[in-house]
């Protein structure tokens, strides 16, 4: 009786102390702060997310863009790891999509034009002659409705909604999109994308966070170890419109199967590197079904600092930073210098609308345009 009595205690105690733990630990929260005003006079806010470890994630509601995201380096000092800036009026001037929610279609469509159910289309042409993110005033350029704020299980979320109506940058059909940020207790920064439309349209957003994993955006990016998990990419032309054709990457510079240095061939005499000045490129990642694998990852050796990209898309867009000139100022007033960022932007393949070939970015009514990406963040 007495040994039963003592083992009873001992469960409470233990369990009692496990519970008081885990609450003193959550203590994951989200805080809202004022942003300033568009042009248009609009308020926007900066929402901070933390988790139970201290990791952040700042958001904002225009452009649905991450501002800063803070991760441990292997002796647990937190640093920004995300190019950006500080205030509204820079994001609306700014040319560079640093963090933004790209829309309706990441990257390019050749000359602006597509044909769907024999309707031809005409997009702004805001890249050369071809529209590029969503064209004038994409995504990244609009206020989202924040739908809701909610930190439990030692993480945090926000869930962002922008309406795009029809005929809005050209694309056919009104479509709601919502998009999910959540930290999690394990930091991981998992991106959510759910979309409807009322006529049929092409869709493909991404995610366009500039990484420096160093924390100090003067490093360049040339020495971060990155693998994409892709036997193959899609080849460019001098526009950076995809061919059409898919190439292997073997015994090319575009070969990351195998943790490499970015620096390594960044300057080859390839010619895809001379047309994208640097890697902008969209890589097929390898075994597409329609689930949550490793597409990437990235280590950045001095700090330690190494992140996963996992994703349901069928492609990856390695981006070197390469428009990046030192004009402007980012974060702290400081110009972000050529090849101090990369992006890492998944999606469906350039040009798709104009590639039967390619997996189709077609959204009908009915349907709900799924997409879920995961940064995942590590030491080592
Ligand atoms: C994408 C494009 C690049 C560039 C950047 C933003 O990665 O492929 O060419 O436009 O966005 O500058």
């Amino acid at each position: 009786m007495n040994k039963l009595f003592a083992a009873i205690i001992t469960v409470a105690i233990v369990f009692g102390i496990t519970s008081c733990q885990s609450n003193k630990k959550d203590n994951a929260m989200i805080e809202k702060t004022s942003f300033g005003k568009t042009s248009k006079g609009e308020e926007v806010y900066l929402y901070t997310l933390t988790n139970e470890s201290g990791a952040q994630v700042k958001i904002t509601n225009f452009g649905a863009t991450v501002v800063a995201l803070y991760m441990p380096d292997r002796n647990g000092n937190l640093q920004d790891i995300v190019l950006g800036y500080d205030n509204v009026s820079d994001y609306e001037k700014g040319t560079s999509y640093f963090g933004a929610i790209v829309g309706r279609y990441g990257n390019r469509i050749g000359k602006g034009k597509f044909t769907l159910d024999g309707k031809e289309y005409q997009l702004a042409t805001n890249n050369g002659e071809n529209h590029l993110h969503g064209g004038n005033i994409g995504f990244n350029k609009v206020v989202w409705q924040v739908l809701k704020t909610d930190a439990a299980d030692g993480g945090a979320e926000i869930a962002l909604k922008y309406v795009s109506k029809d005929g809005e940058e050209g694309y056919p059909g009104t479509v709601a999109l919502t998009v999910t940020y959540k930290l999690t207790k394990d930091n991981e920064l998992e991106i959510d994308y759910s979309a409807t439309t009322d006529k049929p349209t092409i869709f493909n957003p991404t995610h366009h966070s500039y990484f420096n994993l160093s924390g100090n955006p003067e490093n360049t990016i040339l020495d971060n170890e990155l693998m994409i998990n892709a036997d193959k990419f899609t080849p460019v032309d001098a526009g950076l419109i995809t061919t059409g054709k898919l190439e292997d990457v073997a015994n090319t510079p575009m070969d990351f199967r195998k943790p490499t240095r970015i620096g390594a061939r960044i300057e080859d005499n390839f010619e895809q590197l001379k047309f994208g000045k640097g890697y902008d490129h969209n890589w097929v990642l390898n075994n597409y079904d329609k689930t949550v694998k490793l597409a990437a990852s990235l280590y950045e050796p001095k700090s330690g600092r190494f992140m996963e990209v996992l994703t349901d898309q069928p492609g990856i867009q390695f981006y070197s930073g390469n428009f990046l000139d030192g004009t402007g100022s980012g974060k702290n007033g400081k110009p972000y210098k050529f090849r101090t960022g990369l992006c890492l932007e998944t999606q469906h393949f350039p040009d798709s609308p104009n590639k039967p070939e390619f997996p189709s970015v077609r959204l009908d009514p009915g349907d709900t345009y799924r997409q879920t990406t995961i940064y995942k963040f590590f030491t080592k």
